[in-house]
């Protein structure tokens, strides 16, 4: 099985948890991808629900699969997220943002009773940080924010590379939002709930991509099958 297969594989055992009815927040990235592919067919074939992307590729698909879409202003609780993930850990403390939605991402999950992240198993990590960790930051006064990040991540005992994140053709990729991305090449994070206390304070950043304490399970697909964590 490709690692494409295995998303699939636990895309489609997600989609068993959802039920008529459901107000559900979709997320953003080759594995939500495939969720709301199988979500469509589902539609199709008469199932009722009502949706909230997570970005705007993610709207775009949904749309085009003729899935009934909502906003958070007009349904601001939702019943269940299903999304990816960059890294997941045993704790299922999250690092999110490799497809630059997480600011998004995060506000969806934080609005759902629950989120569960769907990947194949090789996002689970012992711990956090091989994953460079995304901060969404303004563009104005990036400079500044830079080294406020770096002296952020410093005092939690971190220390990495901050990447502003480029797109194929070399321009500064800007988030659905109109920010930027530092991508923090850390290795492995000593303090996570410490780090994402402190990158939240620093003035200029919209948001990173630790979640910890929004994931309410996650489906591992893997060669020996599903592993379910949590939930
Ligand atoms: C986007 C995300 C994605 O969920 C994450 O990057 C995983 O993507 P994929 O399913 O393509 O591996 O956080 O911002």
């Amino acid at each position: 099985m490709t690692a494409d297969d295995l998303k699939k594989l636990a895309a489609a055992r997600a989609l068993e948890l959802v039920r008529p009815g459901m107000r559900l927040g979709l997320g953003t990235g080759s594995t939500a991808k495939h969720f709301v592919d199988l979500l469509g067919q589902r539609v199709a074939a008469g199932l009722d629900v009502i949706c909230v992307a997570t970005s705007e590729a993610t709207q775009a698909q949904a749309l085009a699969l003729a899935i009934p879409m909502s906003t958070l202003d007009e349904t601001p609780e939702l019943d269940l997220t299903v999304d990816g993930a960059d890294e997941i850990d045993s704790a299922l403390r999250l690092i999110k943002g490799g497809g630059a939605a997480h600011l998004r991402e995060k506000i969806v999950a934080a609005a759902s009773a629950r989120m569960i992240v769907i990947a194949d198993d090789s996002k689970l990590v012992e711990r956090l940080g091989r994953f460079p960790l995304p901060i969404e930051v303004v563009p104005f006064g990036l400079e500044a924010t830079r080294r406020a990040v770096a002296a952020a991540i410093a005092g939690c005992g971190s220390a990495g590379e901050l990447v502003l994140r480029k797109r194929p053709d070399g321009a500064r990729l800007v988030t659905d939002n109109g920010n930027y991305i530092l991508d923090a090449h850390l290795g492995a994070i000593a303090q996570p709930e410490a780090l994402a206390l402190a990158l939240g304070q620093v003035p200029g950043v919209v948001e990173h991509g630790l979640f910890i304490g929004l994931a309410s399970g996650a489906i591992l697909a893997g060669a020996d099958g599903l592993r379910l964590l949590g939930a």
